[in-house]
């Protein structure tokens, strides 16, 4: 009993090139999201390689964009860029496992707003159009990820311990 209790809550080291984040349990839960059935949504996303263009157009814009580009400022974008990917692969039905935090605890006390919001999903949007991702298949992603703003947007008050 102990030995899985132990497994359950030691995390696997980070990448050399991450910084260290505070203790938490590992789930797919944490992605905020369930997966697409099949594979069309990965096959649109043009798989691996596409989700990879994406998410770094996306971090790309968002760091350059003056209406969110403070909230990016001195956080750790190689952890970002990487535990993005694996969310995105994940949801989009790639097979891919979420080592990141949940989305309440990551995006706690940063003061998001909903036009915060509004400019990422543009973002996002164009990364996705980048890629040439299909208009039905873009919006079905959007609608997946649109719950998520009770999690993202003015979530005050310590990091909860996990
Ligand atoms: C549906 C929309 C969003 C999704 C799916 C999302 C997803 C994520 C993920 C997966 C992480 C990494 C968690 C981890 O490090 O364990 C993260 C962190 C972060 N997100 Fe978001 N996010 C969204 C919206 C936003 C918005 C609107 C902003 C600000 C404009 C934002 C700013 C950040 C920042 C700065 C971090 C780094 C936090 C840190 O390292 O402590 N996110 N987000």
């Amino acid at each position: 009993m102990i030995v899985p209790l132990l497994l359950l809550s030691l995390q696997v080291a980070p990448p050399a090139d991450e910084q260290p984040v505070a203790p938490y349990v590992q789930s797919d839960a944490n992605a905020g999201a369930t997966p697409f059935k099949g594979d069309g949504m990965w096959r649109a996303f043009h798989q691996q390689a596409g989700v990879d263009r994406i998410v770094d157009g996306l971090v790309a814009r968002n760091i350059v964009d003056p209406r969110i580009s403070d909230i990016f400022k001195g956080q750790d974008l190689v952890r970002l860029r990487r535990v993005l990917k694996e969310q995105f692969c994940y949801i989009l039905g790639g097979g891919c496992r979420y080592t990141g935090r949940a989305m309440r605890p990551a995006h706690a006390d940063m003061g998001v707003q909903h036009a915060d919001l509004a400019a990422l999903v543009e973002n996002l949007q164009a990364a996705m159009r980048e890629e040439h991702v299909g208009f039905a298949a873009q919006n079905r992603f959007l609608a997946k990820l649109a719950p998520m703003d009770r999690d993202i947007v003015k979530i005050r008050g310590p990091r909860p311990k996990e």
